[in-house]
C-alpha cells in the first residue's frame, strides 16, 4: 500500500553556468506506516527530492521538469483512497497548502529555520494544530502541551511560553518535531534530523522518532548521509548518487548483501559499521563530480573500484537483482 510513488523524477536548476540535474529519474515509493531512509553524499539531491514532494521547489531556477509524485491520500475514515498528483499542483495553491504542513510535514537539519524566534514555541505549535484542525484557543494549547510532553520536554506547562532560544539545540529539534507531529501527518519528512547535534543528544532524538513512529504510525521519508542511523531508523532504503537511485531494497537486505560498489563503499567508511574493532576503515576516493559534468556512462565511474568499459560509455539500466531489491550497475546486467 503505497502513500507516496516518485516515478521518474527529474527536478533541473537553470543556472547561468548550465542546467544543474539535481534530481535526475528518480523512482521509490513509501509504503503507508514505514520509513524509508534516503542516503547518500552531500549534494546527491536528497534534500531537493524532498522538496519537490513539498511543493518548495524555488521556481526559478528551480523546476520540475518531469515525472510524477502520486500522492495516496485517505478518504475519511472509509478504505477509499483519493490519489493526488503533486508536481501538477500551483505550488501556492489551496490544495498544496491543505496538504503542506498538514498530510505531508517536514523537520530540518536547524530547527530555526521552522521555528519563529518571535513566537513561543506554543503559539508555534498552536498556529500549526488551530490552522489545520479546527480547535478553540484553549484546546489547541492543551494539545500543545500534550506533544511536548510526548516528545520528552520536562515541564512542558512552563516551556510552552518560552521562546526558541531559550532552549538548547537538542530541545528545539524536540519541539520542532512536537510541531510537526502535531497536525498528524501521514507522511513526515525528515531531512539530516540530527545532523547538527551532538552524539549524545542525537541518540536521544533517534530514540524518540523510533519511539513516536510506533506511536503514531505515520510514515517517514528519513534522509541522511550516514548508514549507521539508516540501520537504526529506516524499513527501507534508497542510495542516492549524483540525483539517482543507484540501490534499492529493505534494511535488512541491503547491510547483508550490498550490490552497488557506491552503496559498498558507503559501508567500508562508516566506522560504526564495521564488525572488526581494528579493521580499516576505507573512504570512498575521490569526491562527488559537479553536477554540471556529469559522466556520460555511470555516474560513478569516475570513483568506482570495480568499473568496466562499458561503464564509461552508457549509464547502467535498473535491475532487480534478487525480489524487491534493485541496483544500477553494469556488474548485474
Ligand atoms: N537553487 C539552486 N540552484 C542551483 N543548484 C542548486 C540549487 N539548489 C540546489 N542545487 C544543487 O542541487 C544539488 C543537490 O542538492 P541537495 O538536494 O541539497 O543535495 P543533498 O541534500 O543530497 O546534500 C546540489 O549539487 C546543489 O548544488
Ligand atoms: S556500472 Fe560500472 S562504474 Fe558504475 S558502479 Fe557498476 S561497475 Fe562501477
Ligand atoms: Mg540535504
Amino acid at each position: 500500500m503505497p502513500l507516496i510513488e516518485l516515478i521518474g523524477l527529474k527536478t533541473y536548476f537553470y543556472t547561468k553556468a548550465g542546467v544543474v540535474r539535481a534530481v535526475d529519474g528518480v523512482d521509490f515509493a513509501i509504503e503507508k506506516g514505514r520509513t524509508l531512509g534516503i542516503v547518500g553524499e552531500s549534494g546527491c539531491g536528497k534534500s531537493i527530492t524532498a522538496l519537490s514532494i513539498m511543493g518548495l521547489i524555488q521556481t526559478p531556477p528551480g523546476r520540475i521538469v518531469s515525472g510524477e509524485i502520486r500522492y495516496h491520500r485517505n478518504q475519511g475514515d472509509q478504505n477509499r483512497e483519493e490519489v493526488i498528483n503533486l508536481e501538477r499542483l500551483n505550488p501556492r495553491g489551496r490544495k498544496m497548502r491543505s496538504i503542506r504542513g498538514n498530510e505531508i510535514a517536514m523537520i530540518f537539519q536547524e530547527p530555526m529555520t521552522s521555528l519563529n524566534p518571535i513566537y513561543t514555541i506554543g503559539n508555534q505549535i498552536m498556529e500549526s494544530i488551530k490552522l489545520h484542525q479546527r480547535l478553540s484557543r484553549r484546546e489547541a494549547r492543551e494539545k500543545a502541551i500534550q506533544m511536548l510532553a510526548s516528545v520528552g520536554i520536562p515541564s512542558p506547562e512552563q516551556r510552552v511560553q518560552e521562546y526558541p532560544h531559550q532552549l538548547s539545540g537538542g530541545m528545539r529539534q524536540r519541539v520542532m518535531i512536537a510541531a510537526a507531529l502535531s497536525c498528524n501527518p501521514s507522511l513526515l519528512i525528515a531531512d539530516e534530523p540530527t545532523t547538527a547535534l551532538d552524539v549524545t543528544i542525537q541518540a536521544q532524538v533517534l530514540k524518540l522518532m523510533n519511539d513516536l513512529r510506533r506511536e503514531f504510525k505515520t510514515a517517514i521519508q528519513f534522509i541522511t548521509h550516514d548508514l549507521g542511523v539508516i540501520a537504526r531508523m529506516a524499513d527501507d532504503v534508497a542510495v542516492m548518487y549524483l540525483g539517482k537511485v543507484v540501490e534499492k531494497s529493505t534494511v535488512k537486505n541491503l547491510f547483508r548483501n550490498p550490490r552497488h560498489p557506491y552503496t559498498q563503499g558507503l559501508m567500508h567508511s562508516i566506522p560504526s559499521l564495521s564488525s572488526k574493532k581494528d579493521e580499516r576503515l576505507m573512504p570512498i576516493k575521490g569526491v562527488v563530480p559537479d553536477l554540471l559534468e556529469i559522466p556520460a556512462g555511470c555516474g560513478f565511474e569516475t570513483r568506482c573500484p570495480q568499473a568496466m568499459d562499458i561503464c564509461k560509455q552508457q549509464p547502467p539500466p535498473q535491475k532487480e537483482v534478487v525480489q524487491g531489491h534493485w541496483t544500477s550497475c553494469w556488474r548485474y546486467d
